[in-house]
Protein backbone atom coordinates (compact mmCIF):
# COMPACT_ATOMS: atom_id res chain seq x y z
CA UNK A 1 0.00 0.00 0.00
CA UNK A 2 1.57 3.62 -0.61
CA UNK A 3 1.87 5.88 2.41
CA UNK A 4 0.45 9.46 1.52
CA UNK A 5 3.74 11.05 0.33
CA UNK A 6 4.10 8.11 -2.35
CA UNK A 7 0.32 8.70 -3.44
CA UNK A 8 0.59 12.49 -3.70
CA UNK A 9 3.75 11.77 -5.87
CA UNK A 10 2.33 9.11 -7.97
CA UNK A 11 -1.15 11.40 -8.34
CA UNK A 12 1.13 14.86 -9.39
CA UNK A 13 2.95 12.83 -11.75
CA UNK A 14 -0.44 11.83 -13.75
CA UNK A 15 -1.93 15.17 -13.43
CA UNK A 16 1.37 16.79 -14.89
CA UNK A 17 0.62 14.12 -17.70
CA UNK A 18 -2.47 15.68 -18.97
CA UNK A 19 -0.82 18.95 -20.55
CA UNK A 20 0.41 17.46 -23.98
CA UNK A 21 3.66 18.61 -25.21
CA UNK A 22 6.21 17.87 -28.00
CA UNK A 23 9.28 15.85 -27.67
CA UNK A 24 12.71 17.26 -27.44
CA UNK A 25 15.72 15.20 -27.59
CA UNK A 26 18.16 18.05 -25.88
CA UNK A 27 21.78 16.56 -27.41
CA UNK A 28 26.14 17.76 -25.77
CA UNK A 29 28.84 16.28 -25.58
CA UNK A 30 29.88 14.66 -21.92
CA UNK A 31 33.68 15.79 -20.34
CA UNK A 32 35.50 13.08 -22.79
CA UNK A 33 33.87 14.80 -25.52
CA UNK A 34 31.47 12.07 -26.79
CA UNK A 35 27.94 12.51 -27.95
CA UNK A 36 25.36 11.59 -25.37
CA UNK A 37 21.72 13.47 -24.92
CA UNK A 38 18.27 13.38 -22.97
CA UNK A 39 14.55 13.36 -23.88
CA UNK A 40 13.02 16.26 -22.57
CA UNK A 41 9.76 17.23 -23.02
CA UNK A 42 9.96 20.36 -20.29
CA UNK A 43 11.08 22.41 -23.23
CA UNK A 44 9.97 25.92 -23.28
CA UNK A 45 10.91 29.11 -25.63
CA UNK A 46 11.54 31.93 -23.27
CA UNK A 47 12.58 35.24 -24.73
CA UNK A 48 13.10 36.65 -28.51
CA UNK A 49 15.29 39.20 -27.46
CA UNK A 50 17.75 37.92 -26.44
CA UNK A 51 17.14 34.78 -28.12
CA UNK A 52 16.28 32.08 -25.22
CA UNK A 53 14.60 28.96 -24.35
CA UNK A 54 14.72 26.95 -21.10
CA UNK A 55 14.01 23.64 -19.98
CA UNK A 56 14.42 21.73 -16.78
CA UNK A 57 16.45 18.64 -15.91
CA UNK A 58 16.59 16.32 -12.98
CA UNK A 59 19.13 16.65 -10.17
CA UNK A 60 19.95 13.14 -10.16
CA UNK A 61 19.93 12.74 -14.00
CA UNK A 62 23.66 11.71 -15.47
CA UNK A 63 23.47 14.33 -17.76
CA UNK A 64 22.77 17.53 -15.18
CA UNK A 65 26.48 17.25 -14.40
CA UNK A 66 27.49 18.17 -18.11
CA UNK A 67 24.93 21.34 -18.10
CA UNK A 68 25.87 22.52 -14.68
CA UNK A 69 29.61 22.40 -16.50
CA UNK A 70 28.74 24.58 -19.06
CA UNK A 71 28.63 22.42 -22.26
CA UNK A 72 26.82 23.50 -24.98
CA UNK A 73 23.64 22.18 -25.99
CA UNK A 74 20.87 21.78 -28.77
CA UNK A 75 17.81 21.36 -28.53
CA UNK A 76 16.10 18.82 -31.18
CA UNK A 77 12.57 19.13 -31.33
CA UNK A 78 11.75 15.58 -32.99
CA UNK A 79 9.08 15.04 -36.09
CA UNK A 80 5.85 12.22 -36.32
CA UNK A 81 8.58 9.17 -37.42
CA UNK A 82 11.17 9.86 -34.58
CA UNK A 83 9.47 8.12 -31.64
CA UNK A 84 11.81 5.13 -31.80
CA UNK A 85 14.24 7.81 -30.96
CA UNK A 86 12.40 9.56 -28.24
CA UNK A 87 12.56 6.20 -26.15
CA UNK A 88 16.29 5.52 -27.20
CA UNK A 89 17.59 8.77 -25.64
CA UNK A 90 14.95 8.19 -22.31
CA UNK A 91 17.19 5.36 -21.29
CA UNK A 92 20.74 4.77 -19.34
CA UNK A 93 22.55 3.58 -22.61
CA UNK A 94 26.09 3.31 -22.73
CA UNK A 95 26.10 4.97 -26.21
CA UNK A 96 22.74 6.72 -27.07
CA UNK A 97 23.40 7.67 -30.89
CA UNK A 98 23.59 4.27 -31.98
CA UNK A 99 21.74 4.30 -35.19
CA UNK A 100 21.27 7.88 -34.89
CA UNK A 101 22.02 10.29 -37.95
CA UNK A 102 23.45 13.67 -36.66
CA UNK A 103 25.87 15.83 -37.75
CA UNK A 104 28.17 18.60 -35.25
CA UNK A 105 26.66 21.73 -34.51
CA UNK A 106 28.42 25.68 -34.61
CA UNK A 107 28.93 24.93 -30.89
CA UNK A 108 29.83 21.52 -31.27
CA UNK A 109 27.24 19.97 -30.17
CA UNK A 110 25.40 16.90 -32.10
CA UNK A 111 22.54 17.91 -34.52
CA UNK A 112 20.38 15.50 -34.89
CA UNK A 113 19.13 14.90 -38.47
CA UNK A 114 15.17 15.08 -40.01
CA UNK A 115 13.59 16.89 -37.22
CA UNK A 116 11.63 19.59 -37.26
CA UNK A 117 13.86 22.61 -35.72
CA UNK A 118 16.99 22.60 -33.82
CA UNK A 119 18.34 25.34 -31.62
CA UNK A 120 22.02 24.98 -31.02
CA UNK A 121 22.77 27.07 -26.94
CA UNK A 122 25.36 28.00 -25.08
CA UNK A 123 24.66 27.82 -21.28
CA UNK A 124 22.54 31.19 -20.20
CA UNK A 125 21.89 30.04 -16.81
CA UNK A 126 20.88 27.44 -14.65
CA UNK A 127 18.87 27.65 -11.70
CA UNK A 128 17.02 25.86 -8.62
CA UNK A 129 13.75 24.11 -9.42
CA UNK A 130 13.08 21.54 -6.42
CA UNK A 131 14.51 18.51 -7.06
CA UNK A 132 15.49 19.51 -11.11
CA UNK A 133 17.59 22.28 -12.28
CA UNK A 134 16.05 25.33 -14.92
CA UNK A 135 18.45 25.29 -18.04
CA UNK A 136 18.41 28.57 -20.02
CA UNK A 137 19.76 28.36 -23.06
CA UNK A 138 20.90 31.21 -25.42
CA UNK A 139 20.15 30.24 -29.29
CA UNK A 140 23.38 30.87 -31.61
CA UNK A 141 22.01 29.18 -34.07
CA UNK A 142 18.76 27.25 -35.23
CA UNK A 143 16.90 25.92 -38.08
CA UNK A 144 13.38 24.49 -38.97
CA UNK A 145 11.66 22.63 -41.56
CA UNK A 146 7.78 21.68 -42.26
CA UNK A 147 6.48 18.15 -41.10
CA UNK A 148 4.12 16.67 -38.74
CA UNK A 149 4.74 16.48 -34.85
CA UNK A 150 5.23 14.20 -32.50
CA UNK A 151 3.78 14.90 -29.17
CA UNK A 152 3.66 12.88 -25.61
CA UNK A 153 0.07 12.89 -24.16
CA UNK A 154 -0.34 10.96 -20.68
CA UNK A 155 2.89 8.61 -21.18
CA UNK A 156 2.46 7.75 -24.68
CA UNK A 157 3.49 9.34 -27.98
CA UNK A 158 1.43 10.27 -30.49
CA UNK A 159 1.77 12.06 -34.04
CA UNK A 160 -0.02 15.21 -35.00
CA UNK A 161 -0.71 16.39 -38.38
CA UNK A 162 0.78 19.54 -39.55
CA UNK A 163 -2.75 21.28 -41.02
CA UNK A 164 -1.55 22.85 -44.31
CA UNK A 165 -4.97 25.30 -44.26
CA UNK A 166 -3.67 26.81 -41.53
C1 LIG B 1 8.67 11.93 -23.20
C2 LIG B 1 9.73 12.08 -22.14
C3 LIG B 1 10.02 13.33 -21.63
C4 LIG B 1 11.01 13.50 -20.65
N1 LIG B 1 11.28 14.75 -20.19
C5 LIG B 1 12.25 14.94 -19.26
C6 LIG B 1 12.56 16.26 -18.81
O1 LIG B 1 11.97 17.25 -19.22
N2 LIG B 1 13.57 16.38 -17.89
C7 LIG B 1 14.24 15.29 -17.39
O2 LIG B 1 15.14 15.46 -16.56
N3 LIG B 1 13.97 14.02 -17.82
C8 LIG B 1 13.00 13.84 -18.75
N4 LIG B 1 12.72 12.56 -19.20
C9 LIG B 1 13.50 11.43 -18.67
C10 LIG B 1 14.91 11.32 -19.30
O3 LIG B 1 14.86 11.38 -20.72
C11 LIG B 1 15.60 9.99 -18.90
O4 LIG B 1 15.59 9.88 -17.49
C12 LIG B 1 17.02 9.88 -19.44
O5 LIG B 1 17.46 8.54 -19.32
C13 LIG B 1 18.01 10.74 -18.72
O6 LIG B 1 19.26 10.57 -19.35
P1 LIG B 1 20.63 10.64 -18.54
O7 LIG B 1 20.46 9.73 -17.34
O8 LIG B 1 21.65 10.18 -19.52
O9 LIG B 1 20.85 12.06 -18.13
C14 LIG B 1 11.73 12.38 -20.17
C15 LIG B 1 11.43 11.10 -20.69
C16 LIG B 1 10.45 10.95 -21.67
C17 LIG B 1 10.16 9.59 -22.22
Amino acid sequence: MLDATEDFTKRLRSAFGCFASGVTVVTLRDTAGTPTGITVNSFSSLSLDPPLLLFSVGSQQVSCRWFEAGAPFTVNVLAADQEKLAWQFAKPLKDKFEGVGWREGVNGAPVIEGTLASFQCRKWSIMEGGDHKIVVGEIVDFGATDGDALTFFRGSMQQLPHSSAA
